[in-house]
């Protein structure tokens, strides 16, 4: 059997090494349009593959040249394979209609249009990415009148749930793989073969299995249900600053209730990453042109909410610092959405670093696995050429935390890397101007170890 990976992502990079190192037998080609980042698949160095996800550089290693390959050759892939993942972006709308809520399916299209194309023989075809409701059903119009004569094409949905830092325990070990079908003999036949593939190593009966429609479905619901998690125990957070309650006693006292669960109640400075956001407004867009204005609503407040806390750690920062922060320096301590990735698509800190700039801070960035051109990019206004130059003035990414803090007004952390727990923060402290900050956006640090060396501590979702 051979599959075709069409995206080359933080999806379908994981995801397909995951099936050629648990299926030796399984030719697997993941492919992409872009040749920098299939070069960067196929380096020998392990920091330099695009991706920074803790045990996967070892199963690449394993596995690439043995039944695992990197190409940009779409077409050749596409002919060879019995199973065809899409696993291409999906992002918010840009411009036209549905602009900043619908998912822009072009790249979906594409993928699927080639597949049409191409193929000579009769494949089934995963939706791998993350798409509104009846994607499948766009998708096999555009396959079925395009196609060869006797090329028949099943679509299957299989929604990822991979968490990134976490995506090869995840995919190792997955709660559920769900698979949507048609309820068609073909369609079930096609289902069967994909939990077969699954089944190799996941226990048969977390592979589950539905309806088409019900399958993109629950991808959406499932993060619009851990995202309102998150901003739900936020909303507490600001309640626990005003009254004096503990956000962290809070979720514990909630989360002790076996209904409510433990799990997504820490509370943040907001939360990032590509997808939360973009699915929930994803969701949004769908209950709008289903004409329930209510429903819509009631999601769109999570993101408002998540928007809301990110504004109010910064301006929490400004405020403690005596209503100024002006040629103030700031050490921000984590550029990534959370730790263990070195990804920072939608990352509170890019949120919270703009406020800062805004308010004439300067600021010193440190990340241990974001670069300085990721940083500078995330901090461009898109289209203004001369930005890096400006911003130089005014943000410095630094390779060491120490540096960083050195001659700072505050140090402010947005991501949760465990390496921050343990910093010489005496070190840090004698080297700070005074008084000297800690903002901890993460609810990470020791607060009574840190008032006792001197510094002003201010947490999320605590009045100290
Ligand atoms: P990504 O941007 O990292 O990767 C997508 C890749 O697809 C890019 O490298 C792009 O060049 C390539 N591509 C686009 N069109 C193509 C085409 N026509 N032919 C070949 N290659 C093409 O995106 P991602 O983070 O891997 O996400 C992919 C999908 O999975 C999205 O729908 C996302 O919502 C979903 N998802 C993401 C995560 C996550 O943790 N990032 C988790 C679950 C689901
Ligand atoms: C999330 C989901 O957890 C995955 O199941 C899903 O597959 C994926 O989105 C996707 O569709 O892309 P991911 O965004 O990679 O995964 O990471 P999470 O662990 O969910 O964290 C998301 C954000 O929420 C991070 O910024 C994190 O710091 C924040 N978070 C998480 C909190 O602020 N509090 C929590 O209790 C948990």
């Amino acid at each position: 059997m051979k599959v075709c990976c069409i995206g080359a992502g933080y999806v379908g990079g994981p995801t397909c090494t995951v099936i050629a190192h648990k299926c030796p037998d399984i030719q697997v080609t993941i492919v992409d349009v872009n040749p920098e980042r299939i070069a960067a698949w196929n380096s020998d160095v392990a920091s330099e593959l695009p991706i920074y996800e803790p045990g996967l550089s070892d199963l690449v290693f394993e596995c690439r040249g043995r039944n695992l390959f990197f190409s940009t050759d779409v077409d050749k892939a596409i002919l060879e394979a019995d199973i065809i993942y899409v696993s291409v972006n999906t992002p918010t709308k840009h411009s036209g209609v549905g602009k900043g809520f619908a998912a822009d399916l072009c790249y979906v299209e594409s993928a699927t249009r080639r597949i049409a194309e191409v193929a000579t023989s009769s494949k089934i075809v995963v939706e791998k990415s993350t798409v509104p409701c009846r994607t499948a059903e766009s998708m096999r119009a555009i396959l079925e009148t395009n196609s060869r004569e006797n090329v028949r094409f099943d679509i299957l949905s299989n929604p990822e749930f991979l968490a990134e830092g976490t995506a090869v325990r995840d995919l190792l070990d997955p709660d559920r793989v769900l698979i949507g079908s048609l309820s068609t003999p073909e369609g079930l036949k096609a289902q069967r073969v994909l939990a077969d593939l699954y089944a190799r190593w996941v226990p048969r009966d977390r592979v589950i299995t539905m309806g088409l429609w019900s399958s993109e479905l629950s991808k959406l619901a499932a993060n619009a249900l851990l995202a309102q998690r998150i901003s739900s125990v936020n909303a507490l957070s600001a309640i626990c600053e005003a009254t004096g309650a503990d956000v962290d006693e809070v979720a514990y006292a909630c989360g002790l209730d076996s209904r409510i669960g433990p799990k997504f109640l820490k509370a943040s400075v907001g939360f990032g990453g590509s997808c939360f956001q973009k699915d929930i407004l994803n969701l949004v867009y769908l209950a709008e042109t289903l004409h329930l204005p209510q429903v819509a609503e009631y999601w769109r407040q999570v993101v408002s909410m998540n928007e809301y806390q990110k504004q109010r750690f910064a301006e929490r920062i400004v405020r403690c610092m005596f209503n100024t922060i002006t040629g103030k320096r700031i050490a921000l301590l984590g550029w990534a959405f959370k730790k263990d990735t070195g990804d920072t698509r939608e990352s509170a800190a890019i949120t919270v670093a703009k406020s800062l700039l805004q308010e004439g801070a300067k600021l010193h960035v440190y990340d241990p696995k974001v670069s300085r051109t990721r940083v500078m990019l995330d901090l461009a206004e898109p289209g203004v050429q001369s930005n890096e130059a400006k911003l130089g003035e005014t943000v410095a990414v630094c390779t060491d935390i120490y540096e960083a803090a050195a001659n700072a007004d505050a140090v402010v952390v947005c991501t949760e890397w465990d390496e921050f727990r343990t910093l010489d923060w005496q070190r840090i402290y004698n080297n700070m101007h005074k008084p000297a900050f800690v903002f901890d956006g993460r609810l990470l640090l020791d607060v009574a170890q840190l008032r006792e060396i001197g510094f002003r501590v201010e947490v999320i979702g605590k009045t100290l």
